[in-house]
């Protein structure tokens, strides 16, 4: 029997300490560490010990490291092979995260179900006939895909030996549990463990893993923040779970680019990838509203036509609200302000209320004039013309600051058939013979005389 040891590890950020006490000298958390009991004397390895292959690396040259293009395996889904730069790289770790219900587990059997080759996906969250149900919803056909229920890593690591699948997915890290390890499944060491052990299988047999994570309520993925250094790629599925929307990002990728996003649209019969956002995202309507603005944003490296809403009223009350949905509150105070100073908007007399339709948190700061110009069109009860977007920044002294990559953002608006958009005179624009109108403007007060 192997001698069964406790150490104590930090919560948050997976810290190792020999004995407790009260703060985290790594991130100087207070009051997160915790005893757990592990086991040391069993090497971990994902075959069983007898059967260990060892390999002993020798030092090469640079120059002799064979450098030709990662053969990547087609995921058979456009915008998650976008995202992870042109498929997955076989014997990669990739870790899903994202908050409970928004779509993870059936992102990632929809995937299973379309790949050509055997996938193996293993699940420690629902019963076999569970996934069954879910997955006659998306596409019931498929003879490659095997689901296995089982959390213990060394069951799994023994299927997987006899199925020889050419994907694994895992949903989620969390459930699962090592023999080597004592502590509870979730716990830091056993995340750390069952880690180790796929990535070593992961590379071993040049198999892709894809694993699920669950996140914590601040966003960040629930586990030792070390399982984000382990993995590969680290990709977040993100949206409001009230709207239809979900948008996939990569915040690490060890293979490419953590520009690219992926946006999906949640129907009854699982995601559907949403190809061209700008067509829904605008809404088209025959009349012309007050308030309403586009703005032509970049969401990585992708154009998004995004509508913005004002709504400007007589504050009823001593202290004017304030309200933004998917806009920084703080930025909209400051482009109250700007406004007050530039454009003679009575700030201490309106409320404001702001919101970026389709459950969307815009950070691109080139939706600044769009947001301006739906106060100021509400505000005066004037609509915008509605073939017209925005794409600049604004500065404090109201001055309009130029925006990166503007001639994609007026080629995606000349593709939606906008006929004009106002962009910063600091910006340098080689377009020729465009069929939209590119008006430069360079203060507020420029943009006022267009809209009143
Ligand atoms: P799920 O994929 O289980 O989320 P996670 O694994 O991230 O916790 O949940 C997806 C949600 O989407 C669930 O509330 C049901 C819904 N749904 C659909 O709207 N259409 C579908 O085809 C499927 C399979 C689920
Ligand atoms: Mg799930």
């Amino acid at each position: 029997m192997a001698k069964v040891k406790t150490t104590f590890f930090c919560q948050n950020c997976g810290t190792q300490f020999a004995k407790w006490q009260g703060q985290c000298n790594a991130c100087k958390e207070w009051n997160t560490i915790v005893e757990e009991l592990i086991q040391t004397s069993v090497k971990s390895d994902w075959k069983s010990p007898t059967s260990v292959v060892k390999k002993v690396a020798v030092p090469l040259r640079i120059k002799d490291i064979d450098s030709s293009k990662e053969a990547r395996l087609d995921t058979f889904d456009g915008e998650l092979n976008r995202i992870l730069g042109g498929g997955v790289v076989p014997g990669s770790l990739t870790l899903l995260g994202g908050e409970p219900g928004i779509g993870k587990s059936t992102l990632l059997l929809q995937v299973s179900l379309k790949l050509p080759y055997k996938t193996l996906y293993v699940s420690g969250e629902e019963s076999q006939k569970q996934i069954k149900m879910r997955a006659e919803r998306i596409n019931p056909d498929n003879s490659n895909c095997y689901i296995l229920t089982e959390t213990k890593t060394q069951n799994i690591f023994k299927q997987i030996e006899a199925l020889e699948p050419d994907v694994v997915i895992i949903d989620s890290i969390q459930t699962l549990h090592s023999d080597y390890i004592e502590s509870s499944s979730g716990s830091i060491s056993q995340i750390k463990e069952c880690t180790t052990e796929l990535i070593k299988f992961a590379k071993e047999t040049a198999t892709p893993v894809i694993l699920i994570g669950h996140i914590t309520k601040d966003g960040n993925i629930a586990g030792p923040k070390i399982l984000e250094h382990m993995v590969d790629t680290v990709l977040q599925f993100e949206g409001d779970r009230n709207h239809v929307f979900r948008i996939l990002r990569a915040h690490k990728n060890r293979f490419g680019s953590t520009n690219e996003l992926g946006i999906y649209e949640m129907q009854g019969t699982g995601l559907r990838e949403v190809s061209n956002p700008s067509e829904i995202l605008i809404s088209k309507k025959d009349e012309e509203l007050s308030g309403n603005a586009v703005a032509a944003t970049l969401e990585g490296m992708r154009p998004l036509m995004i509508e913005v809403q004002a709504l400007v009223s007589t504050a009823v009350y001593g202290t004017p609200q304030r309200s933004a949905t998917g806009f920084n509150s703080k930025r909209l105070n400051m482009l109250l302000a700007v406004l007050e100073k530039r454009a003679g908007f009575r700030l201490g007399a309106k409320d404001v209320f702001l919101n970026i339709t389709g459950g969307i948190t815009v950070d691109d700061p080139a939706i600044d004039l769009a947001v301006v110009a739906a106060i100021l069109s509400s505000n005066e009860d004037v609509a915008l013309q509605k073939d017209f977007c925005f794409a600049a920044e604004v500065g404090l002294s109201g001055e309009i600051r130029p925006v990166q990559r503007v001639e994609q953002r007026i080629l995606e608006a000349e593709k939606l058939g906008f006929s004009a958009i106002f962009v910063s005179k600091y910006n340098k624009i080689s377009l020729k013979n465009t069929a939209i109108k590119i008006q430069m403007i360079s203060k507020i007060e420029d943009l006022v005389g267009f809209i009143v």
